[in-house]
């Protein structure tokens, strides 16, 4: 019995630091399915999103301005010309292990870009498309 506890211990200790892009996009989804019933995320719809031209900014039209049209691939920010590590996990394992630094640049990206906050449903979508790497 002693063991289990310690092994739960660890397994609980360890799911509160670091995320892996599944459990975030799990919890992304869980948030969507409150809003709408059934929802599953879907990398197409987010392949969209990233390529959308929203046009807000002159200077940022799109996530891919500063990601590039291949998330795998290191971007550029659009604005002040610093280098970007690649946004896909397969390309760069730090990526979507952190939700709360997810959560930071979901907020300003979007904002900027969008022109308002994404919402739950378009943020497991862009995870789904990510987490295929491409
Ligand atoms: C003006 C440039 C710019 C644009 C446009 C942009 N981003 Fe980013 N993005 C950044 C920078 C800078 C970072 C943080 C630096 C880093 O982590 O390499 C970042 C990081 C992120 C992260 C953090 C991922 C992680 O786990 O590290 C997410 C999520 C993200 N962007 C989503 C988006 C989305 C969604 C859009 C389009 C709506 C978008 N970005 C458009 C510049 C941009």
């Amino acid at each position: 019995m002693k063991t289990v506890f310690s092994i739960l211990a660890i397994v609980c200790a360890t799911a509160a630091q670091a995320a892996a892009p599944a459990e975030i996009l799990a919890g992304y989804q869980a948030e969507a399915a409150k809003q709408t019933a059934g929802f599953q995320p879907s990398a197409q719809r987010g392949a969209e999103f990233y390529k959308r031209q929203f046009n807000v900014s002159a200077k940022m039209p799109a996530c891919t301005s500063c990601h590039t049209d291949s998330p795998a691939q290191p971007g550029r920010h659009a604005v002040t010309d610093k280098a970007i590590k690649p946004l896909a996990p397969s390309a760069n394992a730090d990526r979507f292990s952190d939700s709360a630094k997810v959560e930071k640049w979901f907020r300003r990206n979007c904002t900027e870009v969008v022109g308002r906050e994404c919402n739950a449903a378009e943020k497991a979508d862009f995870v789904a498309y990510l987490m295929g790497g491409r």
